[in-house]
C-alpha cells in the first residue's frame, strides 16, 4: 500500500487497497502511463511499455528513434504540436505566439498525507497515515513551464485522486489555453462509456454506449456542472453489470462548466480526459504565477458497477463531505415549497410545523418568499431582508415559534442571484456577470452576481451571515436557479474576461467557505433548481443536495438510481409530495412516495394542514420507520437490485457495514395481470449469518436471501411498493 519509486526503471506504483497505477519515465524524462486496474505487486515492472515502430504518418520527435512517437504511447500528461495528434492535457501560448511545449522531469516528492487544494474543493485525509502523495514535477524549459502532476492513494479506499499545479518560473506571461485535471491512456477500447444525463427535473439518467474511434463526449458550457450532464463518466468493460467486471470511474470535484471525454484512437487505444471546459475559457498566467486545477477522482473496481459506487460513496461520504454533520443522522424535514409557494405568512407556517411536531418531523424549512417583496418570482434576489407584510414579528420570531414546538428552523437563500427589481441591483447594476453594451439575458427575471469580485462575495458573507445571526436557524438550503450568460465581469481586464468563469467558481467556494466555517452547527444543502449542481464539488461544502425538483415516485427511481452511480444516498434530499404529483401530476399511493423517499435524506414537502387523519397516521408510522432505518440509509453501504432502466420494477438495499441488518425498497411500476411469480435476490448480507425479515418468526440465511431470494408479495395496481427490514440474529 502507498508509493513505491523504483529508481533502476523510473517507474511510480501507486497501490491502493485493491488498485494499482503505474507511472514510468521514458528515456528523455517524460512519463508515460504504464498501468491501472487490479493491484499487482511490487516487481520491477518491465515491459510495461511497448515500442514499435509505426509508418510516417505516426512523426518521431526524436530522429534516433523511429520507435517512439508520442502518437502512440500512452502518456500521463499529453501535450499537443510534437506528435501526438489525440486531445491533449493542456495547452499554453507563449508570448512568442506559439503552444509548442514539452514536459520532462525535473524531480518528484513522495509524501504522507494529503495536501488539501488552495482555493478549491477537494478529498481530504484526516491524518498522514491515511494517505501518500506522489508531486511529480515536470518542465518545459524555454518557456518555463512548470507542472507539477500531483496524484495520492487512501488507505481505506480505492481511488486514485490527482489535480495539477501548472507554475510560471519564467519572466515572461504564459496563456493556458487548456488546462485538464488529468489523462489517461488505456491500451485497448473494448469499453462501454457510461454517462448521467438529462435536465431540470429528470436529472442523471444513465446512457451507456459503446465506444466507437472518435471522441465521445460529455460536457457543461453552462458556468455550472448542470442537470444536462454530470461531471462523472466511467468506462466499463462489454460484460460488466452491477455485480461483476472492470469499470472505471471519473468524477471530477468541481461546480462550474467541465469536460469529460473518451478518444479513441487509430490503434483503438482510448485516452480519458477531464477537467474544466477549454471552451470559453484561457487563463493568463504572469510570471511567478500558478494555476491549481480542480480535482479527479479515479475509481477502479473489478466487482462491476456496484462495487465502483460503494467505493465512491465510502470516499464521498467520509473524506469529502465534511463538518459536524457528516457523520451526524440527518432530521426529518418539512419544507414549505409545494404546499405554499409565495403564498404564505407567519401563522400558516406555524401551523404547518405543529402539524409536523405531532407527526415526529424534526425540522421545518421556510422556502422561497420570505424576503424583500417577493410573492412571485419577479423580484428581491439580494435584498435578504425580511418581509414584515409576510411575517410580521421578523424571522427570529418565526424561528422561536417553530422552536417553541421542539423543531429545529431553516431557511432558504439564493445568494448568487439579483433580480433587477432590487434594491440590490438599483445601487449595483454593474454587480452582476454581463458584457458592456450588450442584452443581460434574464432567466427567472433574475441575473447571476459577479461572484469573481471580491466586493460582491463580501457582501454576500455579510448579508447572509447577518441573516443567519439573527435567527436560531439550525439548516440552510442554498439554491441557484439558472445559468450563465453574457459571461464577463466589470472589474477584469480585457484580456482576462475569459477567466472570468472560473474566477465565479473560485469566489463561490471562498464565500461557502467562510459562510460554513462561520456556521459549523447548520446543516447546509445545496440546491439548483433541485439537482442542477449536484456535484463533489458543492458537496465538499454542503453534505447533501436536493436531488430534484421533481418530487414524483416513479420519476425518482431513475433520478436516484441515476444518482446513486456516484453520490452517496447521505447526500440526496427525498421528499413526500401530495398528489396529483406538481411535476408530471401523477397519482401514487402515500406508501410508494414514503418509500421511495425513504432512500434519501427524508421529508415531507406538502401542506401538512390539509391531510386527513389516515394520512395522519400513515406519515407518523413513515416518520418512525425512517428513524428507526436512517442510520443505513446515511451510513450503510448502497446495493442496486433492480434498475429502473431497464425493467418494469426497481429495486436497491442498504446494509449496515458489518452486514447485521439491512432495509430493501422494491417498487414496480405497472401492474401486468396474472403476472408470473418473482424472485428478489438481495446482496451484501453475512451468508452464514440468520437473519430475522421483518416480524417474521422464523429466520432466514444469509446465503439464501442472496441465492434463493424471496418471493415478492402479490402486489395490486400500479406504482406499488414494498419494502423488507432484516435484523441478523
Ligand atoms: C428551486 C428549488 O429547487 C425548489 O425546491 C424551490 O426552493 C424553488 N427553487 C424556490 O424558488
Amino acid at each position: 500500500m502507498g508509493i513505491h519509486y523504483n529508481e533502476e526503471h523510473r517507474l511510480f506504483h501507486l497501490q491502493g487497497p485493491n488498485t494499482s497505477y503505474i507511472i514510468q519515465l521514458n528515456k528523455n524524462g517524460v512519463p508515460m502511463h504504464a498501468y491501472w486496474g487490479r493491484k499487482v505487486s511490487d516487481a520491477p515492472w518491465v515491459g510495461m511499455l511497448n515500442f514499435q515502430e509505426r509508418a510516417s504518418f505516426s512523426p518521431n520527435p526524436y530522429p534516433e528513434d523511429r520507435t517512439i512517437s508520442f502518437d502512440t504511447l500512452p502518456q500521463e500528461y499529453p501535450a499537443y504540436g510534437s506528435s501526438d495528434f489525440r486531445h491533449p492535457a493542456y495547452q499554453v501560448q507563449l508570448e512568442d505566439g506559439s503552444t509548442i511545449t514539452e514536459l520532462t522531469y525535473v524531480e518528484h516528492r513522495i509524501s504522507s498525507g494529503k495536501p488539501q487544494l488552495k482555493g478549491l474543493p477537494s478529498t481530504y485525509a484526516e491524518n498522514d497515515s491515511e494517505a501518500h502523495t506522489l508531486e511529480l514535477e515536470l518542465q518545459d524549459e524555454k518557456s518555463g513551464l512548470r507542472v507539477m502532476l500531483i496524484y495520492s492513494v487512501f488507505a481505506e479506499h480505492d481511488a486514485i485522486v490527482r489535480s495539477v499545479k501548472l507554475k510560471n518560473k519564467g519572466n515572461t506571461t504564459l496563456r493556458l489555453l487548456r488546462a485538464l485535471s488529468g489523462s489517461v491512456d488505456f491500451r485497448h477500447d473494448k469499453f462501454h462509456f457510461l454517462q448521467l444525463s438529462g435536465a431540470w427535473s429528470r436529472e442523471r439518467d444513465m446512457f451507456r454506449r459503446q465506444v466507437v474511434p472518435g471522441i465521445q463526449s460529455v460536457e457543461s458550457r453552462r458556468g455550472s456542472s448542470s442537470h444536462q450532464q454530470n461531471p462523472f463518466i466511467a468506462l466499463v468493460s462489454p460484460n460488466t453489470d452491477e455485480e461483476q467486471g472492470e469499470a472505471y470511474g471519473f468524477s471530477l470535484v468541481y461546480s462550474g462548466s467541465f469536460i469529460a471525454q473518451a478518444e479513441v484512437d487509430q490503434f483503438r487505444t482510448t485516452r480519458v480526459t477531464m477537467g474544466i471546459n477549454p471552451f470559453d475559457f484561457e487563463w493568463r498566467l504572469e510570471a511567478g504565477q500558478e494555476f491549481q486545477t480542480p480535482e479527479m477522482v479515479m475509481v477502479y473496481s473489478g466487482a462491476g458497477l456496484g462495487g465502483m459506487s460503494r467505493i465512491y460513496h465510502r470516499l464521498y461520504r467520509s473524506r469529502l463531505c465534511r463538518g459536524i454533520h457528516r457523520d451526524r443522522t440527518r432530521p426529518v424535514l418539512v419544507n414549505n415549497w409545494e404546499a405554499t409557494y409565495f403564498q404564505f405568512n407567519a401563522d400558516k407556517i406555524e401551523n404547518i410545523a405543529k402539524v409536523g411536531q405531532e407527526l415526529g418531523i424534526e425540522l421545518f424549512v421556510l422556502d422561497d418568499g420570505w424576503f424583500g417583496h417577493r410573492d412571485n418570482d419577479d423580484s428581491s434576489l439580494g435584498d435578504w431582508k425580511v418581509d414584515y407584510r409576510k411575517l410580521p414579528g421578523g424571522l427570529a420570531d418565526l424561528a422561536e415559534r417553530v422552536n417553541r414546538l421542539d423543531m429545529q428552523f431553516g431557511l432558504w437563500f439564493e445568494p448568487e442571484m439579483v433580480s433587477p427589481d432590487s434594491d440590490l441591483y438599483r445601487a449595483h447594476p454593474d454587480w452582476c456577470l454581463h458584457v458592456p453594451d450588450r442584452r443581460r439575458t434574464e432567466a427567472r427575471q433574475q441575473l447571476i452576481l459577479d461572484l469573481s469580485r471580491e466586493d460582491v462575495c463580501e457582501y454576500l458573507i455579510e448579508s447572509i451571515g447577518s441573516v443567519l445571526r439573527s435567527a436560531p436557524i439550525t439548516y440552510v438550503k442554498w439554491d441557484m436557479n439558472r445559468n450563465m450568460t453574457e459571461i464577463g465581469s466589470a472589474l477584469l481586464a480585457p484580456e482576462r474576461q475569459r477567466e472570468t468563469a472560473h474566477r465565479y467558481m473560485l469566489g463561490l467556494y471562498k464565500v461557502l467557505e467562510t459562510i460554513t466555517s462561520e456556521f459549523p452547527n447548520i446543516l447546509f444543502e445545496s440546491c439548483s433548481g433541485g439537482g442542477g449542481r449536484f456535484d463533489p464539488g458543492m458537496l465538499y461544502y454542503m453534505p447533501q443536495t436536493w436531488t430534484s425538483d421533481n418530487t414524483d415516485a416513479v420519476s425518482r427511481l431513475r433520478i436516484q438510481y441515476g444518482t446513486s452511480m456516484v453520490y452517496p444516498i447521505s447526500t440526496m434530499g427525498a421528499h413526500v409530495s401530495a398528489v396529483p404529483n406538481h411535476q408530471v401530476h401523477r397519482m401514487t399511493s402515500l406508501k410508494t412516495r414514503g418509500d421511495v423517499a425513504m432512500s434519501g435524506n427524508f421529508g415531507y414537502e406538502l401542506d401538512l394542514t390539509q391531510l386527513t387523519d389516515l394520512e395522519k397516521d400513515q406519515i407518523k408510522a413513515q416518520v418512525q420507520q425512517y428513524k428507526e432505518i436512517r442510520h443505513l440509509v446515511q451510513f450503510g453501504d448502497f446495493y442496486r437490485l433492480r434498475s429502473p432502466f431497464e425493467g418494469n420494477d426497481t429495486s436497491w438495499m442498504m446494509v449496515a457495514g458489518d452486514g447485521s441488518e439491512a432495509f430493501v425498497v422494491y417498487v414496480r411500476v405497472l401492474a401486468e395481470p396474472n403476472a408470473p411469480l418473482d424472485w428478489l435476490k438481495f446482496k451484501g448480507l453475512d451468508p452464514d449469518a440468520k437473519y430475522q425479515v421483518g416480524d417474521e418468526e422464523a429466520l432466514y440465511g444469509g446465503d439464501q436471501l442472496m441465492y434463493a431470494g424471496l418471493a415478492i408479495p402479490k402486489l395490486d395496481g400500479d406504482y406499488q411498493s414494498y419494502t423488507w427490514r432484516l435484523i441478523k440474529k
